[in-house]
């Protein structure tokens, strides 16, 4: 079988280190690995516009960032294809078939829509293609037959539901699809990481991210003033890891080599986590290792930056390649789509 790989984000804000950890870390080593057929990186930004759609410039200016920020961290535009969703409209196509699949009810049951619904105050006025983009993420994922989605935690219902739509095209029209695995972090605490503020998810709007593209002193004013446990006032008092930000950060950063660079009393992170339990470690201690965790990754990250936005152009160039690269794949998968279906014209005249 052949390994095809997709996954995707909404282009809505530069990326912080939560997309980091979730996805583009995982991307990056799979890229490192390589033994894969294809590797597509999709921006969704029609996707984006199901919540946005009186925000377009705010989606379109931020297709650009989104990328250059892929860049920045590593991605490599010759082992990965990135695209923007929009300039390929075979998934809007293919998603129009999809759609009578799936029932309203089931939408709403979708755990990640569910949540979303709510965190928008939609309730009543739920715009429809809002409603209905997890059928159009089952059309990016299953127009290119990919079968290793690689996600953050949040949308693990978002491939539980393409699995159940190729089952439904596949048994009533025949064999098409085959079905996509989500890939996880394999670290716990990257799966969804916290705001800055302890919050449970990180958000443009509250102000609680680190971004990748953050200058040196910002990162570290976010990180020194970071949530940690309020119970913990004094140097000497025992402190909380469970809930404190800046030790789930390290969960997700933190290799035993930081520690003989940045900080040899201690051997690792569980002695750290020990002691800071006990009492007698200070909080800007443990937050100034931290900043030295991430500056190391977040400085060549940045100074990339730097170099890739003095050629936007031949940025948007990849980007115009690729999609009809893309858009060749999903007419093939269209093709077959539409002849297990039987919608051909052609076939009335004799042709
Ligand atoms: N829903 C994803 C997000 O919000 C973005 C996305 C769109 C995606 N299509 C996809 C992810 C296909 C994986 C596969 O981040």
């Amino acid at each position: 079988m052949k390994n095809i790989i997709l996954t995707g984000d909404r282009p809505t804000g530069n990326l912080h280190i939560g997309h980091y950890v979730g996805s583009v870390r995982t991307r990056l080593a799979i890229q490192e690995k390589g033994g894969y057929d294809k590797f597509y990186i999709m921006i969704a930004d029609t996707q984006a516009l199901t919540d946005n759609s009186k925000n377009v410039d705010k989606v379109t200016n931020n297709v650009i960032q989104v990328v250059i920020d892929y860049l920045s961290a590593g991605l490599d535009p010759d082992k990965v294809c990135i695209f923007i969703q929009s300039q390929v409209p075979e998934l809007f196509e293919i998603t129009s078939y999809f759609m009578n699949l799936v029932s309203v009810a089931r939408l709403k049951r979708n755990p990640t829509i569910k949540e979303e619904i709510k965190l928008r105050g939609f309730e009543n006025t739920i715009p429809a293609g809002f409603l209905c983009y997890p059928i159009s993420q089952a059309a990016d994922i299953l127009a290119f037959g990919a079968n290793i989605i690689p996600v953050g935690g949040d949308q693990l219902p978002m491939i539980e539901q393409t699995r159940e739509i190729a089952n439904v095209f596949n048994s009533t029209y025949g064999e098409v699809f085959t079905l996509p695995n989500a890939v996880l972090p394999d670290i716990k605490a990257c799966e969804r990481l916290p705001g800055t503020d302890g919050k449970l998810k990180m958000s443009k709007s509250v102000g609680n991210c680190i971004y990748l593209k953050d200058d040196e002193a910002t990162v570290k004013q976010k990180i020194m003033s970071a949530y940690t446990d309020p119970n913990h006032i004094k140097v000497s008092d025992p402190g909380k890891i469970q809930g404190n930000v800046v030790f789930t950060y390290l969960d997700a950063f933190c290799k035993d080599e930081h520690f003989k660079k940045y900080l040899p009393e201690y051997k690792n992170l569980d002695e750290l986590k020990a002691h800071y339990k006990k009492g007698g470690l200070g909080d800007v201690k443990v937050k100034l290792f931290l900043n030295n965790i991430m500056q190391e990754l977040l400085t060549p990250i940045r100074e990339r930056r730097k170099e890739l936005e003095k050629n936007i152009d031949k940025i948007y160039e990849m980007l115009f390649k690729n999609a009809a690269i893309a858009s060749k794949e999903a007419q093939k998968t269209l093709e077959n789509m539409k002849k297990n279906m039987g919608i051909n014209y052609k076939k009335f005249i004799g042709q």
